[in-house]
């Protein structure tokens, strides 16, 4: 029987392997793990206690914010504050970045962007939900306040990305830029437990995923993909299968783990589609990337794009690399908006 190995044992296990080693980042994993093992539990009382349903408050994106993402987003906010090893936090859940004034978390060298609650209207109907995450280190210079650029920066200075998903069990896949590993969640022991040990995602896949109610608003090029996938791909590779849960958590690790593509593109009157890029779509092209995977805006590498706000939005084209470039080829030769 192969080692038991816990996800603290192997986060400190695997520090001296990257160049961002230190055990501040470690302790900020861990307290990752320890708001996810707290929301976990809420998740799992859904029903039974006064946890679904909406706040009656929109958040700065003009959506409904659920009674979970709010409580998620106290819990990720209290837990990163606690182990001073963050300066502040970018929320969905939050207008402008938050910033911990406390002395010790002043001299922090890490911010977090976060997701705290993906996929949240999902909760009221007991379907998989998520959490996504990514950590960088600051520029400004310690011991100051962080400002917008320790919030703003490109996806591919990203120290380490993760998500976690709330699913038929709870999962907690991250990397910091040395591979991608999977934790599962044991509550008999309330401990995370590596259970999917160097994640790669296959070159090919048979699932598309995609919001297909807003076929009529996609560009030329993504609907003559959809076509593609219904009609004409190679044998080798047929048939393909749709699936999408409307989470992106538990939409891209099942194509992570299967192999597929996760797109979410441009509208007419979305023209940067609805996913934010600093805290779903930069989380998840680090750890596509690092699993041997591609993710772009449908033209340009997600990790390269320069943010300019903190709620910005991009469109995202997530998953297998073969797959990924076939929609390409299809965007190229169907150029119009
Ligand atoms: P959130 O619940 O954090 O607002 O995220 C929902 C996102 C993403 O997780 C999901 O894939 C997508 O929105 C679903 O959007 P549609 O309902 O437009 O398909
Ligand atoms: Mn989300
Ligand atoms: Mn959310």
């Amino acid at each position: 029987m192969s080692k038991l190995r816990t996800l603290g044992e192997f986060i400190v296990e695997k520090q001296q392997d990257f160049p961002h080693a230190s055990g501040e980042l470690s302790s900020l994993l861990s307290s990752i793990s320890l708001a996810a093992k707290i929301v976990n539990r809420e998740i799992n009382k859904a029903g039974l206690v006064d946890i679904t349903g909406a706040t009656g408050v929109d958040n700065i994106q003009g959506e409904e914010q659920q009674k979970l993402d709010a409580y998620a987003n106290e819990q990720f906010k209290a837990a990163l504050e606690a182990r001073d090893q963050v300066c502040g936090v970018g929320s969905e859940e939050e207008d402008e970045a938050v910033i911990f004034t406390q002395q010790l978390n002043q001299h922090a060298k890490y911010v977090v962007l976060m997701d705290p609650l993906d996929g949240s209207s999902n909760i009221d109907v007991n379907v998989s939900v998520g959490t996504i995450f990514c950590i960088y280190e600051r520029l400004s210079p310690i011991g100051t306040p962080p400002t917008d650029a320790d919030f703003l920066q490109p996806g591919h200075r990203q120290v380490a990305a993760g998500y976690v998903v709330y699913g038929s069990s709870t999962i907690l896949v991250y990397t910091t830029g040395n591979g991608v590993n999977g934790f599962t969640y044991d509550p008999s022991i309330g401990t995370f437990c590596l259970s999917h040990e160097n994640m790669t995602i296959p070159k090919d896949g048979k699932i598309y995923s995609i919001n297909e109610g807003n076929y009529i608003r996609f560009p030329q090029g993504v609907k003559q993909y959809i076509k593609y996938c219904q009609e004409s791909v190679p044998a080798e590779h047929r048939p393909y299968t749709s699936r999408y849960i409307g989470s992106l958590a538990s939409d891209f690790h099942r194509n992570l783990i299967k192999g597929g593509i996760y797109l979410y593109p441009s509208t007419e009157s979305h023209p940067q589609g609805k996913l934010r890029l600093l805290y779903e779509c930069n989380p998840m092209a680090f750890i596509v990337e690092q699993a041997g995977g591609i993710a772009t805006d449908g033209n340009t590498r997600i990790l390269d794009i320069v943010p300019d706000e903190l709620h910005q939005r991009a469109p995202l084209f997530l998953g297998s690399t073969n797959m990924v470039n076939t929609a390409h080829d299809f965007l190229k030769a169907h150029p119009d908006k």
